[in-house]
C-alpha cells in the first residue's frame, strides 16, 4: 500500500487532519488502534475556540456543530460565596462554542465515511520506520498479518500513550512535565445545567466546575485527592460536595440526577520538543497535554493541525517546504502559551495540599485583582477564547 501521509491515531486530531488533507486533494490513511465505537465512547471536554470551529468549517464538518452547539459570551469565576463574570465578547469580540468532543469526533467520522476516507481500525503493533529518511514507511497488523504502508510523511496523532513520540530518539527529544497533586472527578447527568454559562469555582474545600453539553445534559467536576477511586463517590456524595463548593444561589437551584458517566482523571502539564523528526510530525496529545482547567486540550490540537495541513498543502501544491521545516517551532510557540494559561488557571483555582497561609493569601489576592481589574480580565478572556494561530 502507498499513500502521501500516514496518520497514526483516529481521534479528533487524526480525523481532522485527514479530512482537511482530503479536501485539498492530499491522500492519507488513518491507522487507529481501537474500534470507532471505542473512540466515540470517550467523554472529553466541550469548549471550542473559534479557531477550531473555523477549521471544522474549512473541513466541511460544521453542520451539526452549527445546529446543536451553543455560544458562550463569558464565564463565571466564583470563590467561596463570591463571584464575578469574565465577558469574553466585551474584551475580545469573540465568544467560545460549547459542543462536546464526542460529537466533534462523531461528525468527523461521518465526514470521513462520506468522502470514503481510509481508516483502518484495530491496527495493532503500529511501527514507524525510516522516519528520518525521504522514504518512511509504517507497518501494522489489523488482523491480516503484518502490512506495510509506504508514504511521504507520517503524522503522529496517537495521543499521549501512542507510538509516535517515542520514535523520536531520546538524545533528540526533550520532555517537560508537571504533575498536579489532585485529580478531577467528573459526572455526566441528564439534568439541565445549573447556569447558562460555565462556573469555575474555587472554595476552601477545593475546585469545582459546572459545565454542560446541551440543555438537558450537564457536566460537573470536583477536585479530589489522587488517592480517591470512583467507588468512593456515590452520586449523593458527589452532589453534596459540589453544592458545598459553588455559590449558594447555584447550590440552591442545582438539579441533580443519576450519573450516566463518572470518572476521575489526573491533571498533567506536558510538552515534548521537537514536534517533528525527519518526515514524522507530532500533533495534539501525542506532543502535549494540558490540565483541563483552561479547556485547551482539543484547542491546542487544532492549532497543530492548522499549521501542519497548511504546510502539506503548500508542499504538495507549490513544492514549498517552508511550512514543513518550521512546523515544530510555530506549533510550540502557541502550545507553550496555552500551557502557561492552563497552568495559571489551575494554580488560581485549586487547593494544593502544601499551600501555606501566605500562599492562600496570594491566591485570594490574585482572584480579587482579577475581579477588580479590566486588564486582568482581558488577559484571561484573550487566552480563554484562543490566542491567534
Ligand atoms: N496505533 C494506532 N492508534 C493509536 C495508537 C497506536 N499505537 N496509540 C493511540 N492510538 C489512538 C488512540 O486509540 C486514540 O483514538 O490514537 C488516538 C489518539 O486520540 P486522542 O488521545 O484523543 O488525542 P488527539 O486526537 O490528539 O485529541 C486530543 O483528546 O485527550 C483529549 O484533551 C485531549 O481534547 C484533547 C484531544
Ligand atoms: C467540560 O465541559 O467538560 C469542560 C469545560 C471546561 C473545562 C474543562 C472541561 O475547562
Amino acid at each position: 500500500m502507498r499513500t502521501q501521509v500516514v496518520i497514526i491515531g483516529g481521534g479528533p486530531s487524526g480525523l481532522l487532519l485527514s479530512q482537511l488533507l482530503d479536501k485539498n486533494g492530499i491522500d492519507s490513511v488513518v491507522l487507529e488502534r481501537k474500534t470507532r465505537d471505542y473512540v466515540l465512547g470517550r467523554i472529553r471536554a466541550g469548549v471550542l475556540e473559534v479557531g477550531f470551529v473555523d477549521l471544522m468549517r474549512k473541513a466541511g464538518v460544521a453542520a451539526n456543530m452549527d445546529a446543536h452547539s451553543f455560544t458562550h459570551d463569558g464565564t463565571i469565576i466564583a470563590y467561596n460565596n463570591e463571584q464575578f463574570r469574565i465577558d469574553f465578547t466585551k474584551h475580545t469580540g469573540t465568544p467560545v462554542v460549547v459542543y462536546g468532543q464526542t460529537e466533534v469526533t462523531r461528525d468527523l467520522y461521518e465526514a470521513r465515511e462520506v468522502m470514503d476516507g481510509k481508516i483502518i481500525f484495530n491496527s495493532e503493533n503500529v511501527q514507524i520506520h525510516d522516519a528520518e529518511t525521504n522514504a518512511p514507511y509504517v507497518t501494522f497488523d489489523a488482523g491480516n498479518g503484518e502490512e506495510r504502508i509506504d508514504c511521504d510523511y507520517i503524522a503522529g496523532c496517537d495521543g499521549f500513550h501512542g507510538v509516535s513520540r517515542p520514535t523520536i530518539p531520546d538524545n533528540i527529544r526533550r520532555d517537560y512535565e508537571k504533575s498536579y497533586p489532585f485529580g478531577w472527578l467528573g459526572v455526566l447527568s441528564e439534568t439541565p445545567p445549573v447556569n447558562h454559562e460555565l462556573i469555575y469555582s474555587s472554595s476552601d474545600r477545593g475546585f469545582a466546575l459546572c459545565s454542560m453539553r446541551h440543555e438537558n445534559l450537564s457536566r460537573y467536576y470536583i477536585q479530589v485527592p489522587l488517592s480517591d477511586g470512583v467507588e468512593k463517590w456515590s452520586d449523593d456524595a458527589f452532589w453534596d460536595e459540589l453544592r458545598r463548593r459553588i455559590p449558594q444561589e447555584f447550590a440552591d437551584k442545582l438539579i441533580t440526577g443519576p450519573s450516566i458517566e463518572k470518572s476521575i482523571a489526573p491533571l498533567r502539564s506536558f510538552v515534548s520538543e521537537p514536534m517533528q523528526w525527519g518526515h514524522l510530525f507530532l500533533c495534539g496529545d501525542a506532543a502535549h497535554i494540558v490540565p483541563p482547567t483552561g479547556a485547551k486540550g482539543l484547542n491546542t490540537a487544532a492549532s497543530d493541525i492548522h499549521y501542519l495541513y497548511n504546510a502539506f498543502v503548500d508542499f504538495y501544491r507549490n513544492n514549498n517546504e517552508d511550512g514543513l521545516k518550521t512546523y515544530s517551532n510555530r506549533a510550540l510557540a502557541r502550545i507553550w502559551k496555552a500551557e502557561r494559561f492552563s497552568w495559571w488557571m489551575t494554580n488560581l483555582l485549586h487547593r494544593f495540599p502544601d499551600q501555606s497561609g501566605f500562599d492562600l493569601k496570594m491566591q485570594r489576592a490574585d482572584l480579587e485583582f482579577l475581579r477588580d481589574n479590566e486588564a486582568a480580565q482581558r488577559v484571561l478572556a484573550e487566552n480563554y477564547v484562543g490566542l491567534p494561530y
